[in-house]
């Protein structure tokens, strides 16, 4: 069955959608995304992500394409379409086209592209299989959390680490400390049992997943900071993982050269993966936060 993309006010065959050239999107890279989870024929987080492109937009001064509402009827429309029961629905909105000029044209129409695809339902037994980050320079800019689609350092940070044979490059920023995955946020548990996150801030995208672990994770009463970390607590963690709309909650259990605590997935990451899941599947998501940055 072929898949079905939305494209500023139609749906069409994927194989045939295309955007115009001049697109700001396609040449300043001028567009914010968002990447909806789809479980069970479900949208996960439907709010926080609905807020989120809200601060991306608003932060960019670029107009919704419509209203909220009908947004979202598009959103599922397009997920129903292709048919996605486990998978993600994908939503770039640009400053849309205009003459080639740095400046923002005068009355912008903004674009709007949809696409679906169906991905394995989520797995523990695959999540809970360790994987191996590596540590490199975040040289990205300083709106974090805004989910630009300029993502070029993002790209060259995930293509290094695949070529170092690991699944994430955790990025730190000038003072060492970690800032987050390229597409995911970066956690770990210490010594002591302190779960710990990067708190929320221009220096990391506050992820939908990140939000609703913390809601998990306070409800079952564990131990939180949300602080930076360096490196060298990193890697000194007994436990790491990361999280994100696509990789859930992901043991890590290498980071650099370094094995983290005895190399197994540890006890609090996959506690927090089945709260995760109990979590989404029983609210849907994470409760809405207005501090996007
Ligand atoms: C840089 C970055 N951080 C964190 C995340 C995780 O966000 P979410 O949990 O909303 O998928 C993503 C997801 O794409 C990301 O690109």
């Amino acid at each position: 069955m072929s898949r079905i993309t939305y494209v500023n006010g139609q749906y069409v065959p994927h194989s045939h959608a295309s955007v115009h050239i001049e697109d700001r999107g396609y040449q300043f890279a001028d567009g914010v995304y968002e990447v909806f989870a789809v479980h069970d024929g479900k949208l996960i987080g439907e709010q926080g992500h609905l807020d989120r492109l809200a601060h991306s937009l608003g932060a960019l001064q670029i107009d919704w394409p419509m209203a909220q509402r009908p947004f979202m009827v598009v959103v599922k429309e397009v997920v129903r379409r292709n048919h996605v029961k486990f998978g993600l629905v994908y939503i770039q909105v640009t400053r849309g086209v205009a003459r080639r000029d740095h400046p923002f044209p005068a009355n912008p129409i903004s674009a709007m592209v949809i696409t679906a695809r169906k991905m394995a339902p989520l797995d523990k037994a695959v999540l809970n299989k360790g994987v191996k980050v590596i540590t490199i320079p975040d040289i990205r800019w300083k709106r974090r959390d805004i989910k630009s689609i300029a993502l070029l350092p993002n790209c060259l940070g995930k293509q290094q680490a695949r070529e170092a044979g690991a699944f994430e490059a955790w990025q730190y920023d000038e003072d060492g400390t970690i800032t987050e995955g390229t597409s995911s946020n970066a956690w770990i548990v210490t010594k002591d049992g302190e779960l710990v996150t990067r708190q929320v801030g221009p220096t990391i995208l506050n992820g939908i997943t990140r939000l609703a672990v913390l809601e998990a994770a306070r409800e079952a009463g564990l131990t939180i900071a949300e602080r930076p970390f360096t490196i060298e607590e990193a890697l000194e963690a007994k436990e790491a993982f990361v999280t994100s709309s696509t990789s859930h909650v992901k043991a890590v259990t290498q980071i650099d050269d370094k094995t983290v605590g005895n190399g197994h997935v540890g006890e609090i990451t996959s506690k927090l993966l089945d709260l995760y899941v109990t979590y989404i599947e029983e609210k849907g998501g994470p409760i809405v936060t207005d501090r996007w940055n």
